[in-house]
């Protein structure tokens, strides 16, 4: 009997042709199944038989095609160059990144893919902001500084001709306890009262970006070293300082890089405290008109707002620290987008060669992310490094190492949008530490245009608008062609025309009228799912149809006995197996025996609990009755007032 009905399910399924195609996922309107990867929608208005449901009109193209439809709606992705500038080295109009902007009008669920060329130009310009740490051990490093002007033009002149060079130093917050604000250590904060130093602060823009070298030297000359109470320094506030004043520091868009030396560690988010200071940095700049920032404000900023902020203004950095704190060093420069480290002399003697090699270090490693990818948008990168390199494996971002100056690398790239935007949407696409962008946008085509749209058709019983071949009725109306009247509760008409979910509507065999099903040639049943032919017949004679009485049209039950008696045949309904009731009747009866019992047992506790509390309520008023109420005093209680007599006065 099993593999019987197994069969029979078997049979089912495949009859009711499943709208379900492979690289298709039919859906019953335009919109939805455009959304719908490899799907495409029929708008003829005859290609439905009465029966079928709009499903079937999302299909493959080639399905709908082989079955008749002569328009299938089925957009295929577009791709449009609209700034495509090839790469060049030329001074004037460098460009590194091919292309620049790109459109996409992109299927859902359907991968579009596009190249990205990349090449590391010579003779790309350079800005490079010096940032010192002016705390008092610094005082022997700020003579090797003076000349570092020129000498750092002339190492970096063998990658640009174009160089701009700034200069900004950092001690700390001007607060307890890192700075003594007693006003002669203030004033003058030298360990020794030898030395004369200027008053600390956290962060002073001294010299702007700028290609006058001399300018360098007289800025560096001015300045004298300063003095903090405690050893670590506010270089973070000097680094969130020198990347977010962008207009004050004067970076281009060029190659930024900041180079940063101290011989301490750094304060870092949370060491506000200890003066007091809570507020967490907000990511702005705060420089006053003399370029300083006091930084009594806001809290030392966290390393991860720093990683951000670098990243967001394509600033490589370089610290350039003494041996002994470099570890420290090397563990912030992890946690940081584009940043080496390396060993400073303790005065500072090879900074000039150390730039120049982190320099190169640097901008060796191409890294290339896309920015403000709307959700739902997935993007992947093949990273092709070497010349020719074909396969590469799908990634999150594309990244090349080792590449020198002048090496072109290949990036495939491939958008798979999984939702239908509901706008057009930009973004981008840059490489880390180079300011230019592919900007790239995109939109779905998730629109049925099917260009007819006729209001009062007829075809929907001029009660509806007829669009991609499918009825819109009017408010009150309902039915494949709004035939029906909408009945108050009634969400769908069509839906109590389909027996389950995946169901056609009337098995296939009828149409839905109304919410009823009206069944074609011998099908009957609500849903047309009953068929007397499959009744077994006795001489080719039917079985047993009886339309008064409604008939079950399962075929897993033996209904008939023939008994063949003189030569009349005699058909003889047996009783329906009762082991479906059986069951139910257990079930029936061990519910409603819980139930009873239940109840008993809620019963019997409540009038236990009755005659208790009866007991209890007697005994009480019995209590009550013999005690004998008396008014006495507290012996506890002292009168407020205490009259005291004076015995030598009389009155
Ligand atoms: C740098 O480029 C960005 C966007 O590409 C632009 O908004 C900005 O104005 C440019 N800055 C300078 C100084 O040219
Ligand atoms: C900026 O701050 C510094 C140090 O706090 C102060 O000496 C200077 O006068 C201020 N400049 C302006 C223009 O407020
Ligand atoms: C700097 O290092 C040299 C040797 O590398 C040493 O002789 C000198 O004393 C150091 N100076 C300071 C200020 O630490
Ligand atoms: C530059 O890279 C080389 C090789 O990877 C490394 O040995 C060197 O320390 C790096 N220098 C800097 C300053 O990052
Ligand atoms: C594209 O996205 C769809 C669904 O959003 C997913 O089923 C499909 O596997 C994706 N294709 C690729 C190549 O990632």
């Amino acid at each position: 009997m099993r593999i019987v009905l197994q069969v029979t399910i078997l049979l089912y399924s495949v009859g009711q042709g499943q709208p379900q195609v492979q690289g298709c996922v039919s859906q019953p309107t335009c919109t939805k199944c455009l959304m719908s990867p490899g799907c495409a929608w029929c708008k003829d208005i005859k290609f439905l038989k009465t029966w079928e449901s709009s499903k079937r009109r999302c299909d493959t193209q080639e399905s709908l095609k082989s079955r008749g439809c002569a328009h299938p709606i089925n957009p295929s992705a577009v791709q449009e160059d609209q700034k495509n500038n090839d790469l060049s080295s030329d001074k004037q109009n460098v460009v590194q990144l091919q292309p620049q902007n790109l459109h996409f009008k992109l299927r859902v669920g359907v991968p579009q893919t596009f190249n990205v060329l990349f090449k590391r130009a010579q003779g790309y310009p350079i800005d490079l902001y010096y940032l010192m740490d002016l705390s008092f051990s610094m005082r022997d490093d700020l003579d090797t500084i003076k000349n570092l002007g020129e000498d750092i033009l002339k190492t970096l002149k063998k990658f640009t001709e174009s160089i701009r060079i700034g200069f900004g130093s950092f001690v700390d917050k001007v607060a307890l306890p890192y700075v003594s604000l007693v006003k002669d250590r203030r004033n003058n904060p030298c360990p020794s009262r030898i030395h004369t130093c200027q008053p600390a602060f956290s962060f002073q823009n001294i010299l702007p970006l700028t290609s006058q070298t001399s300018e360098f030297r007289r800025k560096v000359t001015e300045q004298r070293i300063s003095g903090n109470l405690d050893s670590p320094e506010s270089g973070l506030d000097a680094i969130m300082q020198a990347a977010v004043c962008q207009d004050v520091i004067g970076w281009r868009n060029n190659t930024r890089i900041l180079v940063y030396t101290s011989d301490d560690t750094f304060h870092i988010a949370g060491d506000g405290k200890l003066a007091g200071i809570y507020e967490p940095h907000d990511g702005k700049c705060h420089l006053n008109g003399s370029g300083f920032y006091g930084g009594k404000t806001f809290d030392y900023p966290s390393v991860g707002h720093l990683s951000k902020v670098l990243a967001d203004n394509d600033i490589q950095l370089i610290f350039a620290v003494t041996e002994d704190i470099v570890p420290a060093y090397k563990a912030l420069s992890k946690l940081l987008p584009l940043s080496v480290v390396g060993v400073l002399k303790n005065d500072s003697s090879n900074v000039v060669q150390l730039i120049s090699e982190a320099y190169n270090n640097l901008s060796s490693a191409i890294n290339l992310e896309q920015y403000d990818a709307p959700a739902g948008l997935d993007v992947s990168y093949q990273s092709h490094c070497l010349p020719g390199q074909k396969e590469a494996p799908w990634q999150t971002k594309g990244l090349c190492e080792n590449v020198k100056i002048n090496e072109q690398v290949n990036f495939t790239l491939r958008l798979n949008v999984s939702k239908c935007l509901k706008e057009k949407k930009s973004f981008y696409f840059k490489v880390q530490g180079i300011t230019e962008t592919l900007k790239v946008s995109v939109e779905t085509l998730c629109d049925c245009q099917c260009g007819d749209g006729e209001e009062s058709s007829q075809h929907c019983n001029n009660r509806g608008t007829l669009s991609c071949g499918v009825c819109d009725c009017n408010e009150g109306y309902l039915g494949q062609r709004c035939e029906c009247e909408k009945p108050k509760d009634a969400i769908s008409v069509d839906a109590s025309c389909h027996q389950d979910n995946s169901s056609q509507l009337c098995s296939g065999h009828g149409s839905c009228e109304c919410g009823k099903c009206k069944c074609q040639g011998n099908h009957h049943g609500n849903f047309c799912q009953c068929d007397n032919t499959n009744c077994p017949r006795h001489d080719n004679m039917l079985c047993a149809v009886d339309h008064s009485k409604d008939l079950p049209c399962s075929t897993d039950t033996a209904m008939y006995e023939v008994v063949s008696s003189e030569g009349n045949i005699l058909v003889h309904y047996r009783e329906i197996p009762k082991s479906i009731d059986r069951t139910y009747v257990i079930i029936g009866s061990s519910v409603s025996s819980i139930i009873f019992i239940g109840i008993a047992v809620i019963l019997v506790t409540r009038l236990l609990l009755e005659l208790h509390y009866r007991r209890e309520y007697h005994n009480f008023m019995k209590a009550q009755q013999e005690t004998d109420w008396k008014e006495t005093k507290n012996p506890l209680f002292r009168n407020a007032t205490t009259t005291i007599l004076n015995p030598m006065y009389e009155s």
